[in-house]
């Protein structure tokens, strides 16, 4: 059976998506960044001055919006109504405001839709906050990544700060801090590990570790 679904689901800069990655490539599957979905949404409704708390005019933007994830052979790109948005929706200023706009309702339920149909045919590795609970409630393997609040700030604080970026770790702690209280206290499908998830601590682990655990899951079950 090589035909599965990967849920990695967790907090904030908990290396999801770095882990996904590696996991994906060396199983020959896609790799589904639903956050960078609803970040895409974000920078659209922060460009057209949309109220954020304003679920039915947020709704209404998503309505009318496509959002591509498009698999090039080194990393992947978002395309947000045909444009590339990919360096654009990991500013800080989406980053801020993702966690709002991700709380509607109407956004979550047309997000799933979207998001199951890429789903469906399995062989993917899907990561966010409720792939395992609520998106894929049957993927074959589901993983939940936690780190420390200090750990995840401070490797978000490294890579800044190679890539040049301005960078405050304190600052790095508050909005971690801040957008998982809001993702975990949301009313609809909040982060919340799956009681069949396998939960993985990454404080202490490399990336080729957490990557070497999952796939040892996945070996496992085949
Ligand atoms: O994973 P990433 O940090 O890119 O996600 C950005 C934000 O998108 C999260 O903080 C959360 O508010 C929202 N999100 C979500 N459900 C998902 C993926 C992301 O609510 N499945």
């Amino acid at each position: 059976n090589n035909h599965i679904a990967i849920a990695i689901d967790g907090p904030a800069a908990a290396g999801k998506s770095t882990v996904a990655k590696i996991v994906a490539h060396k199983l020959s599957y896609i790799y589904i960044d639903t956050g960078a979905m609803y970040r895409a949404l974000t920078y659209k409704v922060l460009q057209e001055d949309v109220t954020l708390e304003d679920e039915c005019a947020v709704g209404h933007v998503l309505h009318n919006t496509s959002i591509e994830l498009v698999h090039g052979d080194q990393d992947q790109k978002i395309l947000l109504d045909g444009r590339d948005v990919s360096m654009e929706i990991r500013g800080e200023q989406v980053t801020n405001h993702v966690s709002i706009v991700a709380k509607h309702r109407n956004v979550r339920e047309e997000m799933v839709n979207r998001q199951r149909q890429l789903a469906k045919q399995r062989r993917v590795v899907m990561d966010g906050r409720d792939i395992g609970t609520h998106v894929i409630p049957d993927a074959e393997v589901k993983i939940f990544l936690i780190a420390s609040v200090q750990e995840r700030a401070e490797r978000r604080h490294k890579e800044n700060t190679v890539k040049g970026f301005p960078s405050n770790l304190e600052k790095l702690k508050e909005d971690i801090r801040k957008r998982d209280k809001i993702d975990s206290e949301r009313e609809v499908s909040p982060l919340v590990k799956a009681t069949d998830a396998i939960e993985i601590d990454t404080t202490s682990l490399s990336i080729e570790e957490v990557a070497n655990e999952i796939l040892q899951v996945v070996y496992d079950i085949q």
